[in-house]
């Protein structure tokens, strides 16, 4: 069964910000080096943000960008919706802070947490609310500033991640173009292996946690590698098959950036060739929930996508979640 739902993406913007950490710089802080990090995960550099910026800062650029890009007025947003595991604060919602930064005076809005999946469930919430026809403008934006949550003596993880935020304005469609279809899902017994233990309800900041090493991304990267492939080519295969697609069909794959050997094994199983696959992981690594719509910018950005183009978008997260989102480019 599809879920078809009337929504389409009427534009796409991104954020980064300015500080840029390289290879050559993480090698002066850990035991790494520039060949492991590119050969081992297609990274060259990363954008990290500067004490004092947080993600909702990274998300309301975002915004701001697109509110501009797409000629929107602030007032006429029905909707924010906010992916990230790296909110500002447990509350309140960074939906909030940056309803208020952009002057979105009519719009409610909440924050959304499924890891690396979250821009892509972001991007199914927020359609069904234009699919149902009570919300003209929806805002979906992911943002994450990762570095605040990694321990930089942890060669293993600190290199993985970078900050950045990206956003999209979701209308009504008609037939032709917009979201097909979706499929989500969840395994919680992947929750061992990514995870933050420390700074929730079970186990609140104390220096003991802080000790312990608690409020930094933990990870069990061959798990997670295992998994994303598997999962990812499997829904991706699952989504197209019941839309009647193959994946000859696809003209672009915007796939979550966790790794280049992630991403080219995924496409291997699905039989997708190199140019149909967007990467930017050399520039941003792994943004968790900013890399779908940062990827979405950069290939329109590239000429690479054309009205009614079919576009997979495709992530697996901590949780485990995955998110698979079929859609016909609009624009
Ligand atoms: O968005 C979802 C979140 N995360 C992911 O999707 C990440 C999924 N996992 C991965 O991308 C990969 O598993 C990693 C990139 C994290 C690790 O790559 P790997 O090929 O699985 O390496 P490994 O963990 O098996 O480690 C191989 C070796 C080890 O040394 P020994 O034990 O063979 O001597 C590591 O200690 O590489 C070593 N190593 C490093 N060496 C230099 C691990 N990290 C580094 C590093 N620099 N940064």
């Amino acid at each position: 069964m599809s879920h078809r739902i009337a929504a389409k993406i009427t534009g796409v913007a991104g954020y980064l910000p300015p500080k840029v950490l390289t290879n050559a710089d993480l090698e002066k802080m850990v035991d790494t080096n520039d060949e492991w990090i590119r050969s081992r995960t297609g990274i060259r550099e990363r954008h990290v943000v500067e004490k004092g910026t947080a993600s909702s800062h990274l998300a309301t650029e975002a915004a701001k960008c697109l509110l501009k890009k797409t000629g929107t007025d602030a007032a006429e947003i029905d909707l924010i919706v906010v992916a990230s595991v790296t909110p500002d604060m447990m509350f309140p919602a960074m939906a909030c802070l940056v309803q208020e930064r952009i002057g979105a005076k009519k719009a409610w809005g909440f924050d959304l947490s499924a890891a690396c999946s979250g821009f892509a469930y972001a991007l199914t919430v927020g359609a069904q609310f234009v699919g149902a026809g009570t919300h003209k403008k929806v805002l979906v934006i992911g943002s994450d500033a990762m570095s605040t949550i990694l321990d930089y003596k942890d060669r293993a993880t600190c290199v993985l991640f970078g900050d950045g935020a990206g956003a999209v304005l979701l209308e009504a469609s008609g037939e032709e173009t917009g979201i097909l279809d979706f499929a989500h899902d969840v395994d919680g017994s992947g929750g061992q292996f990514l995870y933050m233990p420390g700074g929730g309800s079970l186990h609140p900041p104390t220096h003991e946690t802080v000790d312990k090493n608690m409020h930094v991304v933990h990870q069990e990267g061959s798990q997670v590698f295992k998994y994303a492939v598997r999962r990812m080519a499997e829904v991706a295969a699952h989504l197209l098959e019941r839309n009647g697609f193959t994946s000859e069909d696809l003209k672009l794959v915007v796939p979550h950036q966790a790794n280049l050997r992630i991403i080219r094994a995924m496409q291997e199983r699905l039989g997708v060739a190199d140019e149909k696959v967007m990467v930017n992981i050399d520039k941003y690594g792994n943004t968790t929930a900013g890399t779908i719509p940062l990827g979405l910018r950069d290939a329109v950005e590239q000429g690479r996508l054309r009205k009614g183009d079919l576009v997979l978008l495709m992530a697996v997260g901590a949780g485990y979640t995955t998110g698979g989102v079929l859609l016909r480019w609009a624009y």
